[in-house]
């Protein structure tokens, strides 16, 4: 039995949250990376595990402790992100709050040097597998609930109703990470939930009240939405 008005109103479900950035490998000593600390992520999965929900964490490499009480797989790329998402799943909910790099290069096995003409190695560049996308279009194993993040640095939120369209996920979680708004690293957030019938803008909060804020949605979601 499923009760909103308890303490745990998301137990007997199953979350999957990404968090954190990527690295990918440009050869031994070196990688391509991303300011995010994982802090939103892991405040989501807390919050969820405290609802009582069964959480697996997937995470980036991030300087973060384990939250107690969830299944925590850490990996290093997109593409073993997107290989420990899939091993988790069935699951009812999805959060994918990771800053997951859009390219990855075929790695050099040894350390890149320097050569006599100074001419600097080419990096080529290909893309990621979308892992938002992924769980949003899966035809087997599609989670009841797919939650996206929108990073951007303009038109926050017309790109971020364009982003929910594209990936096909039931809400974005909108923010603007301008450098001048620190949100990226940061403690605090300040966010716009994006659904199919409209966006709703929140004031800027701690990182754990965000969290807070929206897994209390998507309790209610879980109790009112029909199976
Ligand atoms: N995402 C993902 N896998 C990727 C890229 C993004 O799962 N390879 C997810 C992020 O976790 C986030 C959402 O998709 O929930 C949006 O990420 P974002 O970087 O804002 O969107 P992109 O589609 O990569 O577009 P762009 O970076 O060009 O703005
Ligand atoms: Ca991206």
């Amino acid at each position: 039995v499923h009760r909103l008005d308890g303490e745990r109103p998301l137990a007997g479900r199953r979350a999957l949250v990404t968090a954190g950035p990527t690295h990918e490998p440009v050869d031994p000593v070196r990688y391509l990376a991303n300011r995010s600390s994982g802090t939103q992520g892991y405040a989501i999965a807390r919050l969820l595990a405290e609802a009582g929900a069964d959480v697996t964490l997937v995470s980036g490499p991030t300087t973060l402790p384990d939250p107690p009480g969830m299944h925590v797989i850490r990996i290093e790329t997109a593409r073993e992100m997107l290989a420990a998402c899939t091993s988790a799943l069935p699951c009812d909910i999805a959060v994918c709050a990771a800053a997951v790099a859009d390219w990855h290069i075929a790695a050099a096995t040894q350390k890149i040097k320097k050569t006599d003409d100074g001419r600097p190695p080419e990096l080529r560049l290909s893309p990621n597998p979308d892992i938002l996308a992924t769980l949003s279009r899966s035809a087997s194993a599609r989670p009841r609930l797919v939650i996206g993040f929108a990073a951007e640095t303009e038109h926050v939120i017309a790109h971020a109703t364009a982003k929910r369209l594209r990936k096909g996920c039931d809400w974005i979680v909108a923010n603007d990470v301008s450098p001048a708004t620190g949100i990226m690293g940061g403690t605090e957030n300040e966010v716009t939930l994006i659904d199919a019938s409209g966006a709703e803008h929140w004031p800027r909060l701690d990182k754990t009240q965000v969290a807070r804020r929206l897994v209390a949605r998507i309790a209610t979601f879980m109790h009112t939405q029909p199976e």
